[in-house]
């Protein structure tokens, strides 16, 4: 089966295809940025994008994105210029172990791509399901009004 990975196309083997779409991308294609937390997609720490919906990995089998466009936090930036919301999230040095934070930013991409200028209830209704047991939740939602900003006024 094939699908789409950062923008190149991939062909898997069918072995591969009964696992979690985490696993193939962290035991298979060596990305890493999505981290197991749950396991259960309760945590939001394995989000990835796709097919522009922010999407556990963790209980998202590999078989069911084929023909998918998947994105994962490795292939955000582009050209060597970090994507607005990761440059957001340094901007205001939003991490703290950092554990959780592929899976928020993920999810903010998601959202913003969505809604380039969500309102305190987009962001609560997109980021509820993204747990961060080191609090640093003000951060990241002041992270993607930044992200918002910058990009409105093309400043990224
Ligand atoms: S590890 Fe996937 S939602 Fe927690
Ligand atoms: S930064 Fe530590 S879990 Fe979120």
């Amino acid at each position: 089966m094939d699908f789409v990975l950062n923008g190149e196309i991939q062909d898997i083997p069918d072995e591969w295809a009964e696992e979690s779409l985490l696993n193939l991308l962290r035991d298979h294609f060596g990305l890493v940025g999505a981290k197991y937390g749950c396991g259960a997609g309760i945590c939001g720490a394995c989000t990835v994008i796709v097919d522009g919906v922010a999407t556990r990995s963790c209980i998202t089998l590999a078989e069911s994105i084929e023909g998918a466009e998947v994105r994962s936090i490795e292939g955000l930036a582009t050209g060597g210029a970090l994507h607005p919301v990761q440059q957001a999230w340094l901007d205001l040095a939003v991490p703290q172990c950092g554990y959780c934070q592929a899976g928020q930013i993920m999810s903010a991409v998601a959202l913003l791509n969505e809604i380039p200028s969500p309102s305190e209830a987009d962001i609560d209704a997109a980021m509820d399901g993204n747990l961060c047991r080191c609090g640093t939740y003000g951060r990241i939602r002041a992270a993607i009004r930044h992200a918002a900003i910058q990009r409105a006024v093309g400043a990224t």
